[in-house]
């Protein structure tokens, strides 16, 4: 396996369970993982996968299922060592990021797309002075605090409204908007309260009136007749958040010309500066012709789960295909949408009721993601449809989702 350019010809696939099987690793083992490790498993590649607790929606799928806490660096380390992967591909943020460098340094394995990308991204510093200060894309006005009083000087120059997160944070945790002098306490405190780890420091962003949000996909993959890694682009996917959490994307969003190739050019920049291969969710936000850069997944995208409905090939399998070096396909093949299932009760073993009234909406699919526990905001599964144009697809998938009753097994 390699991560360069290399002949396409010289690509080999082994056998899962022997010596010579191509083994990936994925770290984070989700709904997103999950699709990852369906794709790598249809072309023949062994995979282990790995999370914080048993059971997760990837174990069930895998060669192999391990345990263990992510971010302790000589654990992840030693699980490496013994399954030997050639990839490893991170699922999640919340990663031992550090033992990640080491492993590519030492050659062990390669990391997707890069161990720099992963410890860049995982920080919203890393990655907004990277897009900002180093590539000189557009972003909203920023600057990082480290206590209140930071905070307080901060507001000051970037002004009302604007929003303050966590440095380390994902899935809008610890993350606030800001409208006035009373709301910058409890924005400080929830942010100390919900970051990733205690980090103590938070970015403080001017907020953008955007007219609408953007998921970029774009793959970095091996050109099929040269090897060479090239810059391929999904159709924009539009979506909604409600506090931080998507709950609703579509494919294509309409964008004007020019808004669009400025989201493809931001998009090329930020990938190419991360640098090795696979799947990237480019965050945008769009009024008219204007683009901001917001942020960006070196992975799968929670927004791209409509790819499932949309694509000849998902994200999902465009990840699997990129990190193997085998070229990809982009084309969208239908305008459609996503529309998450909450779990909507906090409970163990839940069962869900009225799949086969989602599913017999025209042009609906779902995915129920088998997770053991369920929480009232938790993703249990998503359903997805395609339609005429994304209006009609939108309304398929929010009645299909909204046909799947979570209940209580008791
Ligand atoms: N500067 C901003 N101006 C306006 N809206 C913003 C700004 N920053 C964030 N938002 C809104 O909040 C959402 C979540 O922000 P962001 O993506 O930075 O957080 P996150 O915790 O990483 O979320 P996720 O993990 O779901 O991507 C954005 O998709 C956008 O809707
Ligand atoms: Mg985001």
């Amino acid at each position: 396996m390699q991560t360069d350019s290399f002949r396409p010809d010289a690509l080999r696939i082994g056998t899962p369970l022997s010596a010579n099987a191509t083994r990936v690793m994925l770290l984070g083992a989700g709904e997103l993982g999950k699709e990852v490790i369906i794709a790598l498993q249809r072309l023949g590649v062994e995979v282990i996968a790995v999370d914080r607790y048993a059971n997760a929606p990837g174990h069930q799928v895998a060669h192999r299922a391990h345990v263990i806490d992510m971010t302790d660096a000589a654990a992840l380390r030693a699980l490496v060592e013994k399954e030997q992967p050639h990839l490893i591909v991170p699922e999640i943020e919340a990663i031992a990021t550090d033992a990640l460098a080491e492993i590519e340094a030492a050659q062990l394995a390669t990391v997707i797309p890069t161990a720099r990308a992963t410890q860049l991204t995982m920080n919203r510093e890393g990655i907004r002075r990277l897009a900002a200060e180093e590539l000189g894309l557009p972003t909203s006005p920023y600057a990082f605090a480290q206590s209140l009083d930071e905070m307080k000087a901060a507001i000051a120059t970037i002004g009302f409204p604007c929003v303050v997160k966590p440095v380390m944070s994902s899935s809008g945790k610890g993350q606030s908007v800001l409208k006035s002098d009373a709301d910058v306490e409890p924005a400080w405190n929830y942010a100390m309260a919900g970051g990733r780890v205690n980090h103590g420091r938070v970015i403080v962003e001017g907020f953008i009136d955007f007219e609408y949000e953007i998921t970029q996909l774009t793959v970095r993959a091996a050109d099929p007749e040269s090897g060479e890694t090239q810059t391929y682009f999904c159709d924009p996917i539009g979506h909604v958040q409600v506090a931080g959490d998507y709950v609703e994307s579509w494919q294509p969003q309409p964008m004007s010309p020019a808004a669009l190739e400025k989201a493809r050019d931001v998009a090329a920049k930020v990938t190419t500066a991360l640098g090795g291969r696979g799947l990237f969710g480019v965050e945008l936000f769009v009024r008219g012709d204007d683009v901001w850069f917001s942020e960006v997944s070196p992975r799968p995208h929670d927004t791209g789960l409509v790819t499932l409905a949309t694509q000849r090939f998902s994200e999902f399998e465009l990840h699997a295909r990129a990190i193997l070096g085998l070229p990809v396909d982009t084309a969208l093949r239908a305008p459609g949408a996503s529309a998450v299932i909450y779990g909507g009760l906090d409970e163990t073993g839940i069962v869900f009721e009225g799949v086969a009234q989602a599913l017999a909406v025209p042009g609906a699919d779902l995915r129920l993601f088998g997770k053991p526990e369920s929480f009232v905001k938790r993703r249990m599964g998503v359903a997805v449809a395609t339609g005429a144009d994304t209006d009609e697809a939108r309304e398929r998938a929010k009645l299909a989702a909204s046909k799947v009753r979570p209940v209580s097994a008791q």
